[in-house]
């Protein structure tokens, strides 16, 4: 993207600093993981697209085996090793709610991520860092820092635990039968007992800032107690939302069965997509709110320019998206910065730090905020008559001569029926 005058897109995560507040979300290639010169090429195009920082996913120590070091996809399969299928799940026929994701085994070896930080070093900007995510199975506070030092010396700017990830729950169907220390994935960032041992460990054991994965299962309010803790420790910064964990849609035309390509049940899975957005604003205004001495980094659900600048209000530093590159392709980054370029010059925004936050000092709990007793109007220059607004149960609203009529001894102002009208058509006004 060309460089433009007064307007700075750039933000800072951790105090490091990137030339824009979006990037992708770490995922690996929902294949064997592709040696670091073929992930690369990849990488490289999220650079040249604008991204604002790089990561590398779920790095795990050890070493590929030879079925993996030679891509050897069918002993891979055979051992139903790195398996993932991805399926849509639509809210109405039409509009995308989410993806619901199953898999098996899908991380990378440190020597890979090794190759692929050599490889983009060789293209990458120096406002563009990157991220390392740490994955080890296991609970051992002393593996994950043994570990992340090893990440931390492969010349990355800043370390990253994946502490969310569900697809450990997938390995069970009886919860009860995981065994009991969940070993990594989700169980992990729910147990602060597990994981702040484990946060601690490596920010003592590493010089580079460490952040972690949220994950949405830990529930509210105790995120805020685990954000607290893991402050207290030395985290430097939150990754607000990882996927949920999930059960698809059975096939309700073929006697119940899973809807997944080429699996033969409905496997356990968790979801991404516009669904979560909601969650990581949730995530992301509370953690930003209550814990200002670090920083919030935003990811779950954001498709469009729209959502990053809502995030930015909400207190995030910066945002990632997976979704957002998968359904608007990699352009999504440089169509994004463009969009914000754009809305920054409308607003006079010369920074993103002229914006970050603003929509937090209108943040109140229901008790603090004041509810106007306004009355529903109907603008009929754009009602259509259509008559939804009557069918559903308010009390106040009745058709006649085919317009809605509101009767407002009977109207709260409650907003049902302008959810409800298709093009939008009611208005809230004083009663004055
Ligand atoms: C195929 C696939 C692989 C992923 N791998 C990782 C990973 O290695 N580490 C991680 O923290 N999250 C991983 N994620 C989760 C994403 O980073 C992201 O949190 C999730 O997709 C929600 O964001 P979205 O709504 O923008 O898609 C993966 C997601 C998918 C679909």
């Amino acid at each position: 993207m060309e460089k433009i005058s007064q307007i700075d897109l750039s933000t800072t995560l951790a105090g490091v600093k990137m030339r824009s507040s979006l990037g992708v979300s770490p995922h690996n290639l929902d294949k064997p993981w592709f040696p670091g010169t073929k992930a690369a090429e990849l990488f490289k195009k999220y650079i040249d697209a604008g991204a604002g920082f790089i990561y590398i996913p779920a790095i795990v120590p050890g070493e590929p085996s030879k079925a993996e070091k030679n891509l050897d996809f069918t002993t891979l399969f055979e051992n139903q090793q790195y398996v993932g299928r991805w399926l849509k799940v639509k809210a109405d026929g039409k509009s995308v709610m989410g993806h619901i994701y199953t898999a098996k085994n899908l991380f990378n070896f440190l020597p890979w991520g090794r190759e692929l930080i050599e490889n983009i070093k060789l293209y990458l900007p120096p406002d563009v860092p990157v991220i390392a995510q740490v994955l080890v199975h296991d609970v051992d506070p002393e593996k994950w820092a043994k570990h992340a030092e090893k990440v931390a010396s492969l010349g990355v700017y800043l370390i990253e635990l994946n502490t969310g990830c569900p697809v450990g729950a997938m390995s069970h169907i009886d919860p009860r039968k995981l065994p009991p220390e969940a070993k990594w994935g989700m169980f992990m960032g729910t147990a602060p007992e597990i994981l702040l041992p484990v946060l601690k460990a490596v920010v003592e054991a590493t010089h580079l800032p460490v952040g972690f994965k949220l994950s949405p299962e830990v529930g509210y309010p105790r995120m805020l107690y685990v954000v607290e803790e893991s402050v207290k420790v030395g985290i430097r910064y939150v990754v607000t939302t990882h996927k949920y964990f999930a059960v698809a849609p059975p096939d309700i035309w073929n006697n119940g069965a899973g809807k997944f390509p080429a699996l033969d049940s409905n496997c356990l899975a968790d979801f991404g997509g516009p669904a979560l957005r909601l969650s990581m604003y949730k995530a992301t205004a509370l953690v930003s709110k209550y814990f200002p001495q670090i920083d919030t980094f935003a990811g779950g659900g954001i498709v469009s320019p729209e959502h990053v600048i809502e995030a930015i209000m909400l207190g995030a530093s910066a945002c990632q998206t997976l979704t957002g590159v998968v359904c608007g392709g990699i352009k999504f980054l440089s169509r994004t910065n463009e969009w914000l370029y754009e809305y920054m010059k409308k607003c006079g925004y010369t920074k993103i730090e002229d914006f970050k936050g603003m929509g937090l000092k209108h943040l109140q709990s229901s008790t603090e905020a004041k509810f106007r007793y306004y009355v529903a109007k109907p603008d009929f220059k754009l009602c259509t008559g259509c008559g939804k607004c009557a069918e559903s149960y308010c009390p106040a609203i009745t058709m006649q001569e085919g317009r809605p009529v509101v009767d407002g001894r009977y109207c709260s102002c409650c907003g049902m029926c302008n959810f409800i009208c298709p093009v939008d058509a009611f208005k809230y006004v004083s009663r004055g």
